[in-house]
């Protein structure tokens, strides 16, 4: 596989690592100093981009992609509200995306889980409120996290109890791990904490809890290598297919 990485940042190195490490040739790195490299001249030949930047700058970048028609793995998060346009040109295109907030295959099975027990709880009909918590480094741009906001839905999706999210962020100089709801959030709110610690590189918890107990699922990343496997693992099923994937359809 002949690959590009755009944004060499801590995504972007550790996945030219691992392209390295599974015999991919890594034929073009784009970043803020050659950023106007990113075209369909510098494209041709490329197998399969993976785009790892800013928020500010992701739909750009994808879109460059498409139009240049080469396959984009994109895992850049706070931008998402623009995604369905770029699946929408993928198809028009009769291009090839992928796009997952998070290429760790845990959090993945975790997304599920979650899914699972809010339908359960709702089926119950059992008295516990839910909240999620997010621990990240405190160079990490964007809150709630990517892969917050896609546990809420979850639970919004199956929790008639909760309607919308609303995220409490107390600031980077935290240092509690327990947040409380703000005293703004309606009851209907799903309230997401939002710590930025050191250099943590992903912890999640969704935390049910009642009068009498506690119920937490968490996952926690112990190092950015599952990430970049994940997208180097994405970028090699995207080779040679057409279409819009996420993490659902790697895992099937
Ligand atoms: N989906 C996932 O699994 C996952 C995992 C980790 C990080 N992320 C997200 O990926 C993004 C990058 O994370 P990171 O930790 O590598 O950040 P980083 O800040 O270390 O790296 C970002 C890089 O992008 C470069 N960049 C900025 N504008 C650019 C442009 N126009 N063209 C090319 N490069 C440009 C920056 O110079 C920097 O080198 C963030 O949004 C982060 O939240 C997602």
């Amino acid at each position: 596989m002949k690959a590009a990485i755009i944004g060499y940042g801590k995504m972007g190195r550790e996945i030219e690592r691992i392209l390295a490490e599974r015999g991919h040739e890594t034929a073009l790195i784009i970043d803020t100093d050659n950023a106007a490299e990113l075209d369909a001249a510098h494209l041709a030949g490329i197998d399969v981009a993976i785009e790892f930047t800013t928020p500010q700058t992701a739909y750009d970048n994808i879109r460059t992609c498409l139009e240049a028609g080469t396959a984009v793995v994109s895992g850049t998060t706070g931008w998402t509200e623009r995604l369905p346009e770029l699946e929408e040109l993928c198809r028009r295109r009769d291009g090839a995306m992928f796009y997952a907030s998070n290429y760790c295959l845990g959090v993945n099975l975790l997304f599920r889980l979650n899914r699972e027990l809010a339908a359960m709880i709702e089926r119950l009909g059992a008295a516990y409120d839910v909240r999620i918590e997010e621990i990240h480094h405190t160079q990490k741009k964007d809150a709630p996290s990517g892969t917050a906001i896609t546990l809420a839905e979850g639970v919004i999706g199956n929790l008639s109890a909760k309607k919308s999210w609303v995220n409490h962020a107390p600031g980077i100089e935290c240092a509690a791990h327990r947040i409380d709801s703000p005293a703004d959030a309606a009851p209907d709110q799903l309230v997401i904490g939002s710590l930025r610690e050191g250099s943590v590189p992903g912890t999640h918890t969704v935390a049910y809890e009642s009068e009498d107990d506690l119920l937490e699922l968490r996952h926690t990343i112990k190092n950015r290598r599952t990430l970049a496997l994940g997208a180097v693992v994405a970028a090699e099923f995207l080779c040679g297919r057409k279409g819009v994937y996420g993490m659902e359809d790697l895992m099937k």
